[in-house]
């Protein structure tokens, strides 16, 4: 049972921003709806649905982009990043209701972020700086991403699933603790790690969700790192999952811990994977003293969803 659906509101990584040069186009599926994503040449990105009011094409399947305008692969209509049609070329009327749906987008800390309301409300908080990205004390993200077929609700509740480490990761945690606060979610978490692919790291995480899909973590162990998590729905069955790691840099092979710990991390999340995509969704789980709070967890996050979107939490 979806017991909290369709979608959330808020924040959403859709791309790295090195993953579209200026005047380029992709296509998109998220939120159960076709959309394309494209720069104007001048680097501004756009997201905007993803068929044609015309006659149906998918602009990213053929079309291109002509300074701020992008254009359909079918019959060269041109629409502007508001999704007004600015051009017919072979009409002199503009028909006004050719238009597409545009949705908020922020390009932010080497990351492009989509707003989704699924009442079709404007942003209501803003995306944090990350100071430390793009100076030269630290490395540029390192990235990955792996699709999954669970709800983002599962990964969510990694903030107060104080009892999983242990099992599923080997890591030994002295100290958790859980903050709420308005749309942020932090997990602050002293222990240590025993990576797959080996050694012991002692680690102290501040981990802070900025609405539902993503959390910046500042994570102190033999190294200093930042990383970032995000989720982001594709239909109601699945996500993308992303997650990338800089490094303060502490010598020349910085670039290659930072790679290293890419990998680790991949390997953790392939083992909360195996438990997501299988699991089912308790409403109303038997918990003990021990487990984190999970009650509190699910209270903060369905403040995301419509009241009447939410079932049994
Ligand atoms: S379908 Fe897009 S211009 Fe005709
Ligand atoms: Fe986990």
């Amino acid at each position: 049972m979806n017991a909290m659906r369709p979608y959330p509101r808020g924040w959403f990584v859709i791309a790295w921003a090195g993953e579209l040069a200026p005047g380029s186009l992709k296509p998109m599926r998220y939120f159960g709806r076709d959309l394309v994503l494209w720069r104007k040449e001048d680097g501004t990105p756009v997201v905007q649905d993803a068929f044609c009011p015309h006659l149906g094409a998918h602009f990213a399947h053929g079309g291109h982009v002509k300074g701020d305008r992008l254009v359909c692969p079918f019959h060269a209509w041109e629409f502007d990043d508001s999704g007004a049609c600015a051009h017919i070329p072979y009409a002199t009327k503009i028909p006004p209701r050719a238009r597409i749906a545009c949705w908020p987008v922020v390009e932010r800390n080497g990351v492009i972020f989509m707003w989704h309301d699924p009442d079709g409300g404007a942003p209501d908080w803003e995306i944090p700086v990350i100071a430390e990205h793009g100076t030269s004390d630290w490395t540029p993200w390192y990235e990955n991403k792996v699709t999954v077929n669970t709800h983002p609700r599962e990964i969510v509740e990694n903030v107060a699933d104080s009892a999983h480490f242990p099992a599923v990761h080997r890591t030994f945690v002295d100290q958790f603790e859980n903050i709420y606060e308005g749309h942020k979610a932090t997990q602050h978490t002293i222990g240590k790690a025993t990576p797959k692919l080996g050694g012991v790291d002692h680690f102290d995480i501040t981990a802070t969700y900025h609405g539902p899909a993503f959390q910046i973590s500042d994570m102190r162990g033999v190294l200093h790192a930042m990383l970032l998590l995000a989720h982001t729905p594709i239909d109601e069955n699945s996500l993308d999952l992303r997650f990338a790691v800089m490094l303060q840099r502490t010598g020349p092979r910085t670039d290659e811990f930072a790679k290293f710990y890419v990998d680790n991390l991949t390997l953790g999340f392939h083992e909360d994977i195996a438990i997501w995509e299988h699991k089912v969704y308790r409403p109303r789980p038997q918990l003990v003293a021990e487990d984190g709070p999970i009650g509190r967890l699910r209270a903060w996050y369905s403040q995301f969803y419509r009241s009447a979107d939410v079932v049994g939490s």
